[in-house]
C-alpha cells in the first residue's frame, strides 16, 4: 500500500510538471511563429492578374537595373565598379542571372516595384529622410514590372548547386567562413548591424527557426535590418540544406547510426531478461 502512495504522489508532480510548467517553459523560450508563407500572401497580386512580354522586359532591364547589377549569364556586367558600390551600398548589389530561379515570381515583382515593403524594411527607411539602397520602380506599370520578372525567369538556369543558390540570396551580405565564403561588403556601415557568420548557425538555430526566419526575418527579431529574402520553397531548402552541409556535416552519419545503437539496447535488454530469469530460478 505504501509503494502504491509513493507511486501517486511521483505521477501526480510529474504530471504537473509535464503539462503545468513544460508547455509554459516552451512557449516561453520558443514562442509561437506563424509557419513560412511562400506565397507572399501580404504584398500585391502582380504577376497573377497582369501579361507580360519577355523582349520588353529585357529592355527594361537593361534600362534600369544593370547600372548596378550585373547578369552573368547574359554577359553583362554591372556599370558600377565593385569598391564604389560597397562604398555606397555597403554590400555589392546581387548578380541577377538567377534571380528568377530563386525568388518567387510575386515577391521578385514586388521588390522591383517596392524593395523596402517587399523586404519589410519600412521602419528602417521612411523613403522621406532615410532611403534605402535600391530605388523603388513603382512608377512602372505592373505589366512592365511582370516582364522584367519573365525575362529573369527566361534567363535563369533550371539547377543550381545549394552552395550557389546560398551566395545569390545570402553571400552579398553574411560570410561562411568554414566553407571561406568571404561577403565583399560593409554592410555594418549601411544597416547599423553586423550580419553574423552563418557556418555554426544551423546548430544555434536550428531548422526550424531558420526556416521561419529568412521568410520573414522580423517574425523573430523585430525591428531586424535584415530583409525578408522571398525565395520560394526549394531555393529556400537549398539554403538550409547548405547551412547543413557545412555546419553540421556529421548529420546524416550520426542518423545512420541509431538504429544500430537501438538495436544494440534492444539486444542487451533481451539478454537481461534471459539472465535474470535464469537467476531468480532458484530462488523460489
Ligand atoms: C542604384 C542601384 C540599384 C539599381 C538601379 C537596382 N538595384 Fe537591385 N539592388 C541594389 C542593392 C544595393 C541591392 C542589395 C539590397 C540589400 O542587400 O539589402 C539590390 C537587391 C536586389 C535584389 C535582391 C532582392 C532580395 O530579396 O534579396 C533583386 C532581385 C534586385 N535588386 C533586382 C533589381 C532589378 C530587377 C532592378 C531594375 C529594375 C534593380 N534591382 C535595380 C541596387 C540597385
Ligand atoms: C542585405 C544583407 C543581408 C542578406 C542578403 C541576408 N542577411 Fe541575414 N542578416 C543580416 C543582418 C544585418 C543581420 C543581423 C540582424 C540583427 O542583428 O538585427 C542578419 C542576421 C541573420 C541571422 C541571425 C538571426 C538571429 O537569430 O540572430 C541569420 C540566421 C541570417 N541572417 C540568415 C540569412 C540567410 C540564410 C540569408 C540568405 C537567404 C541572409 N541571412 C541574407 C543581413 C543580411
Amino acid at each position: 500500500m505504501k509503494e502504491l502512495k509513493i507511486f501517486g504522489v511521483i505521477t501526480f508532480f510529474t504530471l504537473v510538471t509535464y503539462w503545468g510548467v513544460e508547455p509554459l517553459a516552451h512557449s516561453i523560450f520558443h514562442p509561437h511563429v506563424e509557419p513560412a508563407d511562400f506565397q507572399f500572401k501580404d504584398l500585391e497580386a502582380i504577376t497573377t492578374t497582369t501579361n507580360s512580354d519577355v523582349a520588353k522586359g529585357k529592355e527594361l532591364t537593361s534600362q534600369n537595373c544593370i547600372g548596378c547589377h550585373s547578369i552573368n549569364n547574359e554577359g553583362i556586367s554591372a556599370q558600377v565598379d565593385k569598391q564604389t558600390a560597397i562604398d555606397n551600398y555597403g554590400v555589392f548589389p546581387p548578380d541577377l542571372s538567377t534571380a528568377g530561379l530563386i525568388y518567387e515570381s510575386n515577391y521578385l515583382a514586388n521588390f522591383i516595384k517596392h524593395p523596402v515593403k517587399a523586404g519589410k524594411l519600412e521602419h528602417k527607411y521612411d523613403g522621406v529622410n532615410k532611403f534605402y539602397i535600391m530605388p523603388d520602380y513603382s512608377w512602372m506599370s505592373n505589366e512592365d514590372i511582370h516582364s522584367m520578372v519573365a525575362y529573369f525567369k527566361s534567363i535563369a538556369p533550371t539547377k543550381l548547386t545549394n552552395k550557389e543558390v546560398f551566395i545569390d540570396a545570402c553571400g552579398r551580405c553574411h560570410n561562411m567562413k568554414y566553407d571561406k565564403v568571404k561577403a565583399d561588403s560593409d554592410v555594418t556601415k549601411v544597416m547599423g548591424s553586423t550580419p553574423p557568420d552563418l557556418s555554426m548557425i544551423i546548430r544555434s538555430r536550428g531548422e526550424h527557426y531558420l526556416e521561419t526566419f529568412i521568410n520573414d526575418p522580423q517574425k523573430h527579431l523585430k525591428g531586424t535590418a535584415m530583409l525578408r529574402i522571398g525565395l520560394n520553397e526549394s531555393a529556400q531548402k537549398q539554403v538550409i540544406k547548405y547551412l547543413e552541409e557545412i555546419g553540421d556535416s556529421k548529420k546524416a552519419e550520426r542518423e545512420a547510426i541509431a538504429p544500430y545503437v537501438l538495436g544494440f539496447l534492444g539486444f542487451m535488454i533481451f539478454v537481461s531478461l534471459l539472465w535474470k530469469r535464469e537467476v531468480w530460478s532458484e530462488v523460489k
